[in-house]
């Protein structure tokens, strides 16, 4: 028998037609929850209903998260469902831009998808998961933050005050039975790796790493499910950094 908060929760992935977003909209609905699942394109979205099935639980939302309309439109789908259980911000955007090409509107398009739009889709959904004695929100940093990394000034910058972010509001939030953390991934073959992040690139992550070998979406699915689970009661304004053992902190 499962206890409360194992299945059937409200859980809302941003970011979840890209490629680590579409595993774990897959395990989420796999153990028995209704996923709402936003991301930018309506057509990806309606792909990825397509591939996962599941129409009775899989609801999707295209919306952009740095526009206060759309997340306003987002909130609204979930208030109609009741509540909100869990959420996970994985949208990202990761260009390879060098420190002197980067424009100001450039740095303000990465920091608004990366930070800014998290904070938007957390203020927005936050009520709906207050007052309720259990909430998770899981964050994806990325852990490009512990070396740094040439032509990501920006995107590392954004990634890393997601510590402050988490950290701060667990704190806000925890008296209401809500946990805040924050997963950080190494290079993981998605999409926009693959296409633009150079061969030598991910055959040096490999290497690496204690575990040599290409990190894959499906790796992170389970540590943001235990994060988002019962068996994490206890576990708030934490950072865990899963890339195959490359950084060790
Ligand atoms: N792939 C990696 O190597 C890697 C490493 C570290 C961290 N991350 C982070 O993990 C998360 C998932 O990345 P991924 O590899 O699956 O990338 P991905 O590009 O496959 O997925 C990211 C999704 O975010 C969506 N998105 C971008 N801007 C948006 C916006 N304004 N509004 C709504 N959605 C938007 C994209 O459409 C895309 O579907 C991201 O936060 C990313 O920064 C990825």
């Amino acid at each position: 028998m499962s206890t409360p908060h194992e299945t059937n929760r409200i859980v809302v992935i941003t970011g979840a037609s890209g490629g680590v977003g579409t595993e774990l909209a897959r395990r989420f609905l796999a153990g028995g929850d209704t996923v709402i699942a936003t991301d930018l394109a309506p057509d990806a979205l309606d792909r990825l209903a397509a591939d996962i099935g599941r129409r009775d639980r899989l609801v999707t939302v295209p919306a952009d998260i740095t526009d206060e309309a759309d997340v306003a439109r987002l909130a609204e789908v979930i208030e109609d469902r009741g509540g909100l259980d869990v959420l996970v911000n994985g949208a990202g955007f990761f260009p390879i831009d060098t420190f002197e090409n980067t424009t100001p509107d450039r740095w303000r398009q990465v920091i608004d998808i990366n930070l800014t739009g998290y904070f938007l889709v957390t203020h927005a959904l936050l009520p709906l998961m207050r007052g309720r004695g259990w909430g998770r929100i899981v964050n994806f940093g990325s852990a490009s933050m512990y070396p740094g990394v040439p032509g990501q000034v920006h995107y590392v910058s954004a990634k890393a005050a997601l510590v402050g972010f988490t950290r701060s509001l667990a704190r806000e939030v925890g008296d209401d039975g809500i946990t805040v953390n924050l997963v950080t991934p190494g290079l993981t073959l998605t999409g926009p790796i693959i296409d633009n992040f150079p061969a030598e690139l991910i055959e040096s992550q490999r290497n690496g790493r204690a575990l040599k070998r290409d990190q894959h979406p499906e790796d992170l699915v389970g540590p943001v499910f235990f994060l988002a689970s019962p068996d994490a009661d206890f576990v708030s304004g934490q950072t865990l950094n899963v890339d195959g053992g490359m950084f060790m902190n």
